[in-house]
């Protein structure tokens, strides 16, 4: 030190420095104040913000520039549940709104919270926000941060006292076009957040790792580490296990751009750039009744046709459709089971949305012919319509609204006037698959002109083309080339989409803080690959820069509103953009994936976080999308993919085949594992008439059944059916076991090679063959429902039931069983009307024998299930006597030729036909038996 002491300006120094140092936040628990690239300490501190450089052992990501602790709002005045807060801090992206309003309320167990005035932007959802039930109960209280007098809030759980939410770790701000909110989280135990690749079902808080929310066309990258970037859809909602195994979850309703900065604190940054905060948070206190709360407040997913639960072949690129017909009837003819062949886009003419190409002169005969097979189609939809053919002029001719420009002269005459159905409108034209330039129907158009025109496209066109189900894709909405510009001159020399990116037009396009979805992407902005952010929605009443995340959701209710008058049957929509609440209209492919293992992997989380989603319906494209697939990986993806509820083979163009039928081994990987899956498939309906009626997922994280062993919260390649089934798949080239987790329990083997044996509890190195069966087991406890399987569904659906009991010692086992129509309508979406049987099953059994009821809990008699004729019971611990079976009284006989017990491996087996009607008359039954040998 050349200073000497006692000087002044030593003094002065160390009073700086000992400012600084009382402000300074510890590098775990940084609210970041510079979350744009190019921070530096004066741009730091000039914003009001604290700027400590983080030493190299600090958590990856730690911010230099961060909010001082006691930022935010201080309290104006206090009314009833209410606040009216007045700015206190800087906002670096606008003025923060003054006064702001702060108001909670609770909706059954569900806690509101809503930050923002109301006149600020709401998304129209339409939540049906069901009051929720719980055990549990959670207390907001008010206080303020520090000494100071900034307001906070935390949200606790009553019972423990585990604060959910507690802001006084500051940095609150409420700009127009920025707004943040941050909390302390009661673990790191975090799930959720969508939709994007996570490489584990958990999220790292060990590092500030960024999620924005925004929704774009883009692959999934599942090639590197960590892949950040936002997919297809939006999904502000994670769920939070407690120290002591209790779940809460959080959901925050918001469709702008915004992203979400998890760190270690453990804490979150909840950035977004317009409308407001709209919270919910749910207590619990298990994974399963968080959804369910969650479920309650947005809505239940919708049930698809029995048949859209069956397997489907698709690619990119048949050309024709004799190429279709010749992979669809080469996989048939080796017997894998197959209900849906589709159609990707090149079946269009040119790309336009109801029309079909030359090559496809034979289409609606073989779809009339696949019909005949039991088989169902599906073909694409894109929403972009091109704007010179019949199509687009009976949307216009129906006064059908269209993404617009806001004003007349930011309209390219250029563009717009070389098509007389769009010259004289401000309908913002842009580039997609087809030929020409299209319009973006506008499905926000709250007087339903838009969603009425569509349906009747729909309509018309399946009367030439038979489609069953719709599959809707680049509903981000994606556009090719969206391009930039500066002056008038400049937008009229592009001969496509281009946006201002300076001038007073340019506010949101250009917004102060454009989110991490444009920095990640250096030289984009919010506009890139979709249209102008300054674009009019719902009938000219919304900017597109509020409800861009909300146009996949639209389309997939306008086009799951059109099913009753275009198939007039229950069908299935698959989309690519979702936002919470789709899953009420429809299901969701992971998207465009690729060849990869390391996609194989990521889609086993993908599939668990769409379930936590409310969107159960749900898989990844089977052997990978773009790149070529090659035999082991396509094997190993049919043994996963035949355990996911949508369950879909799909290929790029110009990619080589990869159907099952193209490698001897997939096809016979693929016929086991889907075989299996169509023995299952009552048990699979059944769980999502669960989900349906009652707000349940349908595949499950192991934590979801057991959150309080921690063994389970990081497991990421293994998952349930419901309670009971659990799935290992092998994920890895090279791979012959799989190191699988069993949770503490009684857990039985349906591979066939050790088939009823019990699983050590812990983990355990199962065989994962290529040439047998997924490892899958059967959790002790459970009964399950299922059908001997034949190719299609529709003819499963004829086999008599047959039930799977699994004994748990000194526990009952239960379980139930949904049949209806399969692919009646639902009115109105109300399954409490419709025409269906749903038992219920109970067993027990005791030293001297055992004892299985049925209740039909819903019975209508315009349903008739079949016969159940086979019971199957694993860890029976004797024999049954056969002579002594009684139904209701009276004796049973059965076939004794079917009818056995294996001591070695403990397993009854009873067969009888027509040995338990399910009919609606039926409304209860009891089967007793005693055991032979009981020694009293
Ligand atoms: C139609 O089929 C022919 C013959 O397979 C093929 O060469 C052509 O590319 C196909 N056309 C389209 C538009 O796919
Ligand atoms: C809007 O139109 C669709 C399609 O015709 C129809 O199913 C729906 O019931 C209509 N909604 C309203 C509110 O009229
Ligand atoms: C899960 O975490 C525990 C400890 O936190 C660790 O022992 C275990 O290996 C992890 N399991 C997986 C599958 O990552």
């Amino acid at each position: 030190m050349f200073l000497k002491k006692g000087s002044t300006i030593v003094v002065l120094l160390l009073v700086f420095y000992q400012n600084t140092n009382s402000q300074s936040v510890d590098v775990s628990k940084r609210v970041d104040c510079y979350p744009e690239p190019g921070a530096s300490q004066d741009a730091c501190q000039s914003r009001g913000c604290i700027w400590t450089e983080a030493p190299s052992s600090s958590p990856v990501g730690t911010p230099w520039c961060y909010y001082p602790t006691e930022s935010g709002f201080t309290v104006q005045s206090t009314g009833t549940n209410s606040f009216v807060l007045a700015a206190k801090t800087k906002n670096p992206y606008g003025n923060n709104i003054s006064p702001l309003n702060v108001k909670y309320s609770s909706n059954g167990a569900t806690l509101l919270l809503t930050i923002g005035n109301d006149d600020r932007y709401v998304p129209p959802v339409n939540f049906p926000k069901k009051p929720s039930t719980s055990t549990e109960s959670l207390k907001f209280t008010s206080g303020t941060i520090g000494s100071s007098d900034v307001f906070s809030f935390k949200v606790t759980r009553a019972s423990t006292g585990v604060a959910l939410w507690d802001t006084s770790i500051g940095g609150m701000q409420f700009a127009d076009k920025f707004i943040q909110i941050a909390t302390y989280l009661p673990s790191k135990n975090i799930y959720g957040f969508g939709d994007h690749i996570h490489k584990k079902i958990r999220h790292n808080l060990d590092r500030y790792t960024t999620w924005p929310m925004f929704a774009r066309d883009i692959g999934p990258d599942s090639g590197s580490a960590l892949s950040t970037q936002n997919l297809y859809g939006v999904h502000p909602f994670y769920m939070c296990i407690e120290a002591d195994g209790k779940a809460h979850g959080v959901f925050i309703l918001n469709s702008n751009a915004q992203e979400v900065e998890t760190g270690p604190g453990p804490h979150l940054l909840y950035r977004t750039i317009g409308g407001r905060i709209d919270m919910a948070f749910f207590p619990g206190p298990t994974p399963e009744q968080v959804v369910n709360q969650y479920l309650q407040h947005i809505g239940f997913p919708f049930l698809p046709a029995y048949w859209a639960l069956g397997y489907q072949l698709c690619r990119w690129g048949y050309g024709n459709l004799d190429a279709m017909k010749t992979v669809i009837s080469r996989n048939q003819a080796l017997g894998i089971p197959l209900d849906v062949p589709y159609a990707d886009i090149d079946y269009m003419n040119h790309y336009e949305d109801f029309t079909e190409g030359d090559n496809w002169s034979g289409f609606p005969a073989y779809t009339q012919q696949i019909h005949a097979q039991g088989l169902h189609l599906i073909v694409i939809f894109d929403p972009a319509v091109e704007v010179d053919y019949a199509s687009f002029q009976r949307g216009i001719n129906a006064d059908a609204s269209f993404i617009e420009w806001a004003r007349d002269d930011q309209v390219p005459h250029n563009i717009q006037d070389q098509y007389p159905m769009a010259k004289n409108t401000k309908i913002m034209l842009g580039n997609v698959w087809p030929d020409r330039n299209t319009a973006f129907p506008d499905f926000l158009d709250p007087r339903n002109n838009t969603n009425a025109w569509w349906a009747g496209e729909f309509a018309q066109f399946h009367k030439t083309l038979p489609f069953d189900g719709m599959w809707i894709d680049m509903n981000e909405p994606s556009n090719f080339d969206t391009g930039t510009y500066n002056t008038v001159e400049e937008q009229l020399a592009s001969a496509k989409l281009s946006c201002p990116i300076t001038g007073s037009d340019s506010s949101l396009d250009v917004p102060p803080y454009p989110t991490q979805a444009v920095y990640q992407r250096n030289g984009e902005y919010l506009f890139s690959k979709t249209l102008c952010m300054l674009g009019k929605t719902a009938h000219r009443t919304r900017d597109f820069y509020d409800t861009k995340n909300l146009y996949g959701w639209s389309e997939a209710r306008a086009t799951y509103q059109a099913i009753p008058q275009v198939t007039g049957k229950r069908s299935a929509v698959i989309s690519r953009s979702t936002f919470p609440s789709s899953g009420r209209y429809g299901g969701h492919w992971l998207g465009d994936n690729t060849a990869r293992w390391g996609d194989l992997q990521t889609s086993v989380i993908g599939v668990m976080e769409f379930n936590m989603f409310g969107v159960p319906y749900v898989g990844s494209d089977i052997c990978g999308f773009n790149g070529v697939s090659n035999e082991e990986l396509c094997l190993r993806w049919h043994q996963f993919g035949a355990f996911s509820p949508f369950s879909r083979d799909h290929n790029s163009e110009g990619m080589p085949d990869q159907d099952p039928a193209v490698w001897p081994s997939v096809a016979n990987a693929a016929k086991i594992a889907l075989t299996f899956r169509y023995y299952f498939l009552p048990f699979l309906y059944s769980l999502h008439y669960n989900a349906a009626r009652y707000g349940h997922t349908v595949i499950r994280p192991l934590f979801f059944e057991f959150p309080k062993d921690e063994e389970t919260l990081n497991i990421s390649e293994q998952f349930l059916w419901g309670s009971a089934l659990m799935i290992a798949p092998a994920l890895y080239q090279g791979q012959t076991s799989v190191h699988a987790y069993f949770p503490s329990d009684t857990w039985y083997s349906l591979q066939p090679e050790t088939y009823g044996q019990k699983m050590f509890s812990g983990f355990n190195d199962v065989n994962a063959p290529l040439s047998s069966l997924t490892p899958v087991f059967v959790r002790g406890g459970f009964v399950l429902p299922r059908q001997s399987p034949g190719t299609t569904t529709t003819a499963s659906r004829l086999s008599p039931f047959e039930l799977l009991i699994t004994v748990k010692t000194n526990a009952a086992s239960s379980g139930d069983l949904y049949y209806d129509g399969g692919d009646d309508l639902i009115p109105n979406d109300d399954i409490e009307q419709h025409p269906r049987v749903h038992w219920q099953f109970s067993f027990t059994s005791s030293i001297a024998g055992g004892v299985l009821t049925g209740n039909c809990e819903t019975c209508s008699t315009a349903v008739r299930p079949p016969t159940l004729d086979i019971i199957e019971i694993l860890g029976y611990p004797s024999s049954p006597n056969f002579n002594g079976f009684k139904l209701d009284g009276s004796s049973v006989t059965l076939d004794m030729t079917k009818t056995s017990y294996n001591s070695a491996n403990q397993r009854v087996m009873i067969s009888a036909r027509n040995m338990i009607s399910l009919m609606a008359l039926k409304k209860k039954f009891t089967l007793s038996f005693t055991n032979l040998n009981v020694y009293l």
